[in-house]
């Protein structure tokens, strides 16, 4: 369904690229046709401008992985589009810190139809293993969302059929190891190569239709973390030299809006956190994880959440270890379920509850205990520590590797109980940490240049990570004044997004 784009002319851009080698060739598209079916389960047909694997930094280490693909809406059922204003969607397919390559794309959102279970992407990245690890393992298009149905959602064709410009970059990942044994692909070159695909698309600006002032961000899982990041840091000066090295466009890389779906994030702080959430519920195996180490990783958390210093949402007081548990069942949970059971019919929220009796409903709303909110996630997704594995088989222990080490502990924990208690992390990793984590662009030094809104989104049974984790993402950008969104979908697990369509009138509403 296509036909080959525009015959010639029409270059001379509005716009000044910082060099040529990065200046945009607005006449390299493919005119594709497609039907997507829209998140109200109506079909629009679709006419868009395809370019694909441009590369986007100027000295790229590896371009499979450092180009993006660019989707322009020309017509929409029948009717012409302009959309040289309109927002831009910025949607990482990145899923369990794996290289992400857009490269072989052949449309947007991967390519393929939409609101089908596996219709979308060639997507290995639904459910990355955390701890497989295996050089040249792609978590490639798409981006791995499911919706209560089971289907696979795709932002950006929702996004194309509502008219935006979808940007769809892809990034280096953990795995990647050259020739020598060098990994290229570790911690931070994911932020690195994301910011320098924004820098691309806003020093094209006017070669790229879409307001480059109204980038919005979205990314899954680690996508998640890394689209919180790309956020939080904005126009952070401390990316400089690492966005030369590869050639990045001099430009601003702030970004407008963020979206999150269960952001794996924080990493250095994430096996306590992990511990206060869920270090009573067993394994899948039935077994109980060592609650002698359980408990100092929680007892870490204590610590780190006092430090943080952050208030709650809706007047909630400052968050602890002490009253964390009430804050998630009043603010998110209990809301959560209260939606959940209000949108079933009667015979099916009576069938329900009469299937989950810790639940209280009455009043039109969901009542229970944290303790029982445990039991019912049941087990847990990881053993302990849950991301600076003592064996260092986690995902993240390869993600703080370098050079031709695989996997680093990263963590003062994990690195002491495996070599004893005068070991010290390797002095690169504080400032590699910093480059991985938003939490400090908004607590230690509040970044002036971060997006102001913030759209954040969990599972309730999701226990790849700290329910804690999104929750004081959400506070730490709330206490700024900045706009959140952040709710969590009740009895979904890792990777869901039930609420699309809500996403895209968002970004209408923001940035109208
Ligand atoms: C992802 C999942 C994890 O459990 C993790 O530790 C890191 C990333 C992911 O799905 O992207």
């Amino acid at each position: 369904s296509s036909g080959t784009g525009a015959a010639s002319g029409g270059s001379g851009a509005a716009g000044a690229a910082s060099s040529d080698a990065l200046a945009f060739d607005e006449d390299a598209y493919t005119t594709l046709t497609t039907t997507i079916t829209d998140a109200d389960g109506a079909d629009h047909e679709v006419e868009y401008r395809f370019y694909k694997a441009v590369t986007y930094v100027a000295a790229p280490v590896d371009e499979k992985y450092q180009s993006l693909n660019v989707s322009v809406p020309v017509r929409i059922d029948g009717t012409a589009v302009d959309a040289t204003d309109a927002p831009i969607l910025f949607a990482n397919s990145v899923g369990g810190y794996m290289p992400s390559s857009v490269a072989d794309a052949t449309g947007v959102g991967g390519g393929g139809a939409t609101g089908m279970p596996g219709g979308g992407a060639p997507s290995a990245s639904a459910s990355p293993s955390p701890s497989s690890s295996a050089s040249g393992e792609v978590a490639s298009g798409g981006n791995g969302m499911v919706n209560a149905q089971g289907g696979m959602v795709s932002l950006p064709k929702l996004a194309l059929a509502a008219g935006y410009v979808v940007v769809e970059p892809g990034a280096r990942g953990r795995t990647l190891v050259d020739a020598d044994g060098t990994y290229y692909g570790v911690a931070p070159a994911a932020i690195v190569d994301l910011k320098a695909a924004v820098r691309y698309v806003r020093s094209n600006k006017g070669r790229i239709p879409g307001d480059v002032d109204r980038i919005v961000s979205s990314g899954t899982s680690a996508g998640g973390a890394l689209s919180s990041l790309l956020g939080a840091s904005g126009d952070s000066p401390l990316y400089d030299k690492l966005l030369a090295a590869i050639g990045a466009a001099d430009a601003s890389d702030a970004i407008f809006a963020t979206g999150a779906w269960c952001p794996i994030t924080d990493l250095e702080h994430a096996d306590g956190a992990y511990e206060w959430n869920w270090g009573t519920n067993a394994t899948s195996s039935g077994s109980a994880v060592d609650q002698a180490v359980s408990k100092e990783l929680r007892s870490q958390f204590a610590e780190y959440q006092a430090s943080l210093r952050l208030k709650g949402l809706n007047g909630f007081g400052t968050l602890t270890a002490r009253n964390y548990d009430e804050y998630l069942v009043r603010q998110y949970m209990e809301p959560s379920a209260t939606r959940y059971l209000a949108a079933l019919s009667d015979a099916d929220r009576k069938s329900y509850l009469a299937a989950n009796t810790f639940i209280t409903w009455s009043g039109g709303r969901a009542r229970f205990s944290w303790a029982d909110f445990l039991t019912h996630v049941g087990a847990r997704k990881k053993s302990t520590p849950a991301f600076d594995a003592f064996d260092l088989s986690a995902g993240e222990n390869n993600l703080f590797g370098k050079g031709t080490t695989k996997a680093r502990h990263f963590t003062l924990y994990s690195l002491r109980h495996e070599n004893g208690g005068s070991a010290r992390l390797d002095s690169d990793l504080p400032a590699t940490l910093h480059l991985m984590n938003p939490m400090p662009f908004l607590t230690e030094k509040p970044n002036p240049h971060r997006t102001k809104h913030w759209w954040i989104r969990l599972g309730t049974k999701d226990s790849d990570t700290s329910h804690t984790v999104s929750a004081n993402l959400a506070a730490a950008a709330n206490a700024l004044g900045d706009e959140v969104d952040h709710l969590y979908y009740w009895d979904e697990g890792h990777g869901a997004n039930t609420d699309p369509g809500d996403f895209i009138k968002w970004i209408a509403r923001i940035t109208n």
